[in-house]
């Protein structure tokens, strides 16, 4: 029997006071439609539905490059008209699994138990005690403990209130069972609308019903305002900081640390306040990362420093590296083990081989710089003409003065000594130095300009 994950995201959210459908708010820079998407893939199901109605195109066009059905449902009536409006595109017979587009943070742990208790002609049903169970529909049991219906909190009496296990909604059964039951729901209750948890009553007397829990209760949270957006991210990032952690990791404060995508760490990395990891990030072992520095799909070795409020993006680091404060390690940097980029500085599209060092306020664009090379403050590769990007080579040992230009595309060969100040237009030969400095002059007495104003008023005094 295949399976068929529905995702329900048809809702407005008006709470989010939004012109985006609400399902495209971002939890950790992914959409949560996206991550609920992430957790269906993983348990490989034949099909996934979404069922998309208040800014349809919206959500279409954020999940279009994916394999992903849409089914419209134009107008809400309901969680059982929405599952209706999926049925004709399951694959007969098989399996139906219920999520929630708003439900961001469900498990594919949780899932793959949900579906192996589902009775053959029941429901599984994923349940949750809260604290406080206000807003949503209450579990109803039988004396034998037994799931007989769900209450919605609208429809309930004083004694249903007070229950505090509830339903998160999702589900799995049966489609051919399911078609049957949604066909006999009305919306004769005091929302006027088509309830999928009716369908646990009949499911009851039928089959049965069996529920589970999620491991952890921020698994099935929802998501209604921009509070609880907030609220689930933190709750997301500190998961995840949990689990560096238990790899290994030191975080100096977690809760003031975030990964935007995939981070991988070896041991004994030290994290420092406030970074933040985006994309697709390795850390090498025993790496330290500088306060306030932003990592972007960048791969770091290891032993490495990178110093605070550094960004690095799109690069390589090798081992032994360090790197800022301050410096922006922009998309095609390669720096080679043991290179020192200091404050300052920026690099892109460039190659540094194994000990190179620019240590302060030099921009590095488009180069090939060589082993064991220094470049002084205040060096500028200049690659761009205004209209075309070329290529700054810096071979092994060089030495480039402070406060020089190279002018691409140029060679400074192995071992050549640029004198501070110099703009290299020409190649530099093995071994040469090459200085366009203007002799250095000395007039006595030099009388510096005064201002006309004072002039006049020394000549009146006179
Ligand atoms: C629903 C459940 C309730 C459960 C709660 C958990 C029903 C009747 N009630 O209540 O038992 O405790 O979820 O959060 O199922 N949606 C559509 N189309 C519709 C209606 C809803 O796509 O016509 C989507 C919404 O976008 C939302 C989700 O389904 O993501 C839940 O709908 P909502 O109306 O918020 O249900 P609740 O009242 O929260
Ligand atoms: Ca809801």
């Amino acid at each position: 029997m295949g399976l068929s994950i529905v995702i329900l995201a048809a809702g407005k959210g008006t709470r989010m006071q939004s012109n985006m459908p609400k399902v495209l708010h971002k939890i950790a820079s992914k959409s949560m439609l996206q991550h609920v998407i992430d957790a269906a893939q993983q348990l490989q199901p034949e099909q996934i539905i979404v069922v998309a109605g208040h800014e349809i195109e919206q959500v279409k066009s954020s999940i279009a490059e994916q394999d992903i059905i849409i089914a419209e449902q134009s107008e809400q009536l309901g969680t059982g008209h929405a599952v209706d409006q999926a049925l004709p595109l399951v694959s007969e017979g098989n399996q139906v699994l219920v999520l929630y587009g708003d439900v961001p943070l469900i498990q594919k742990e949780t899932l793959k138990q949900l579906i192996d208790a589902q009775p053959k002609d029941g429901i599984g049903l994923l349940t949750v005690k809260l604290k406080d169970p206000s807003g949503y529909g209450r579990i109803i049991r039988n004396t034998d403990g037994r799931v007989t219906a769900i209450v919605e909190q609208k429809d309930a009496t004083m004694d249903q209130l007070a229950i505090n296990e509830v339903n998160t909604g999702i589900m799995s059964v049966g489609s051919s069972k399911l078609k049957q039951w949604l066909a006999k729901i009305d919306n004769n209750n005091a929302q006027g609308e088509y309830y999928l948890t009716d369908t646990i009553a009949m499911a009851a007397d039928e089959g049965g019903v069996r529920a589970c829990h999620p491991s952890s209760a921020i698994e099935v949270e929802g998501v209604n305002s921009r509070i609880q957006l907030a609220q689930l991210e933190r709750a997301f990032q500190q998961h995840q900081a949990e689990q560096l952690m238990n790899e290994g990791v030191t975080l100096i404060d977690p809760s003031r640390f975030d990964v935007r995508g995939n981070l991988i760490c070896a041991t004994d990395v030290v994290i420092d306040v406030n970074v933040i990891i985006e994309g697709d990030v390795t850390i090498g072992r025993g790496s330290q990362i500088g306060a306030n520095s932003i990592i972007i799909n960048s791969k770091i070795g290891a032993d490495c420093i990178i110093k605070p409020n550094s960004v690095i993006e799109g690069a390589i680091i090798e081992s032994d590296c360090s790197v800022g404060p301050f410096a922006r390690i922009r998309p095609g940097t390669q720096l080679s083990q043991g290179a020192f980029i200091g404050n300052f500085v920026e690099t892109k599209n460039t190659v540094m081989g194994q000990g190179s060092k620019a240590s302060h306020l030099s921009y590095i664009g488009d180069a090939e710089v060589g082993t064991g090379v220094n470049i002084g403050a205040g060096v500028i590769t200049c690659n761009y003409d205004g209209a075309n990007k070329y290529k700054t080579i810096i071979e092994d040992d060089a030495f480039i003065g402070s406060d020089s230009q190279l002018i691409a595309p140029v060679t400074v060969g192995k071992g050549a000594t640029i004198g501070a100040g110099t703009t290299v237009t020409k190649d530099v030969a093995a071994g040469e130095l090459c200085i366009s400095r203007v002799a250095q002059k000395h007039i006595e007495s030099w009388a510096r300009p005064v201002k006309e104003q004072t002039k006049k008023n020394l000549e009146e005094k006179k």
